[in-house]
């Protein structure tokens, strides 16, 4: 017997996207396929153009493609019905600063995310100040920070928020492109230590593309390899990157290793839980 834990958050069945240029096409999805299980992070890796943004971004239903199918906890959405998946889903943006209002201190952002729209049990939502106190003391921020602007906030701090929007809009499923790229390597562990919190506390399912092997390593529970816009290699995370059958995901693994060990692709661990700097609580 089915139960809701066998039936995946989020499924893309077959998507395919051609874009048409003045001379020549690029196929940015050539038949990909992806199943998110409740609770579970999936990477999404590959090189520069490999179509990964445009995969989150039919998931998300910001573009519609031109094959294939999507479905949200078991029910099938399209650009037509995604208000349905758009209850379940956010994304979280490489850009902090620019996935917020600048004119808008977070309080307001953050509210407007909640109470703009239905919960994913459908029903809008009121507002929880114990659920927000809660996940402002996981980020680390105190309460004045709600009374800040976007300018006045780190780059860390401000993709902290966002994250913070995201979870307290009612959103279970977070779609997160290169959400760590931008920040430096102290802020982008915190951010992953996050991220991992969240998902335990609130079983929030992800799924996370980067460019960053050492990343998906530390946090992702399967990866998916892309290239050319096609899915060359899928698994669990830690066996693809040990044994990657595939030259591809072998030589970005490489690339990883020439980096140096700052990238340190190691196993999931607790024990690199990085300290909150003190500064991160003015
Ligand atoms: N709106 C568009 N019009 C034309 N081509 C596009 C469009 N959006 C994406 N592409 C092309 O589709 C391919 C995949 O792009 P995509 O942004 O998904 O790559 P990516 O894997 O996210 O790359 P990066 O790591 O640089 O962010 C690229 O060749 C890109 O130029
Ligand atoms: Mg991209």
């Amino acid at each position: 017997m089915s139960s809701t834990n066998d039936v995946p958050v989020l499924e893309a069945r077959d998507l395919v996207r051609t874009f048409h240029s003045k001379d020549r096409e690029i196929r940015a999805l050539d038949h990909v396929s992806v199943r998110l299980m409740p609770g579970k992070i999936m990477g999404v890796v590959g090189e520069s153009g490999s179509g990964k943004s445009t995969l989150i971004r039919h998931i998300a239903c910001l573009e519609k493609p031109d094959e294939g199918q999507l479905f949200c906890c078991g029910q099938e959405y399209t650009g037509r019905n995604a208000a349905f998946a758009g209850r379940h889903m956010q994304m979280i943006f490489q850009d902090a600063y620019g996935s917020f209002d600048p004119k808008m201190c977070f309080a307001k952002s953050i509210r407007e995310g909640r109470n703009g729209r239905k919960g994913s049990d459908g029903k809008k939502a009121e507002d929880d100040p114990a659920l927000l106190r809660n996940l402002l003391e996981k980020v680390h921020l105190d309460e004045s920070f709600l009374k800040r602007y976007p300018g006045s906030l780190s780059g860390g701090q401000c993709q902290r928020m966002s994250i913070v929007r995201a979870v307290y809009s009612g959103a279970r499923i977070l779609l997160c492109d290169e959400a760590t790229s931008a920040l430096d390597v102290a802020s982008q562990a915190q951010v992953i230590e996050l991220l991992k919190e969240l998902k335990e506390e609130y079983a929030i399912s992800m799924i996370f593309v980067s460019h960053d092997l050492g990343v998906v390593s530390q946090l992702c529970d399967e990866v998916m390899v892309m290239k050319n816009g096609r899915v060359v290699e899928h698994g669990d995370c830690l066996e693809v990157i040990s044994h990657p059958k595939e030259a591809y995901t072998r030589e970005l693994l490489d690339a990883v290793m020439e980096v140096g060990d700052e990238t340190g692709i190691h196993e999931h661990s607790h024990s690199d839980t990085p300290e909150w700097k003190e500064t991160d609580l003015v």
